[in-house]
């Protein structure tokens, strides 16, 4: 099966972060003590929806909320590893973006990507990077609490 009829055209209400007015920077998500290992939650307060998971490792990670597959909610998956596993058709996600198994598949289709968003947990508070361009983190950004 080629790829594109792998993918959903059409996902959810994903909204588009280019359209935020919000300066670059990080933002407050959620408390460290929301989140336990191998637990997932949706975060709606940030210029688009993402789901937030804490790793076997303790690691916290993000993504977009919408699996790329067919829009299931990443939310309501399961944590797998370092990983999230979607509850729909069990794609796992990886904490960088990309599909890293589906079963019963022999291969990974290209355009299995979605977005991940950078973490930083300090005393307590987790945060997610903002930049309306996709710009990297910057360690010493403002923190929007
Ligand atoms: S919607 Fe199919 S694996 Fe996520």
């Amino acid at each position: 099966m080629p790829d594109q009829e792998l993918i959903a055209p059409e996902l959810p209400e994903q909204r588009n972060p280019s359209e935020s007015d919000l300066s670059s920077g990080w933002y407050k998500i959620a408390d460290s003590s929301q989140i336990n290992p191998k637990e997932a939650i949706q975060v709606d307060s940030f210029p688009t929806q993402i789901v937030v998971w804490r790793g076997e490792d303790s690691k916290l990670r993000a993504l977009n909320l919408y699996c790329k597959h067919m829009g299931a909610s990443l939310a309501c998956g399961e944590v797998d590893g370092n990983s999230i596993r979607c509850p729909f058709h069990s794609w796992r996600w990886a904490g960088e973006g990309h599909c890293d198994e589906i079963p019963y598949a022999k291969k990974i289709p290209a355009k299995a990507l979605t977005r991940a968003w950078e973490i930083d947990e300090v005393n307590g508070i987790v945060y997610a990077w903002f930049d309306k361009d996709a710009n990297p983190s910057d360690p010493d950004g403002q923190r929007f609490e």
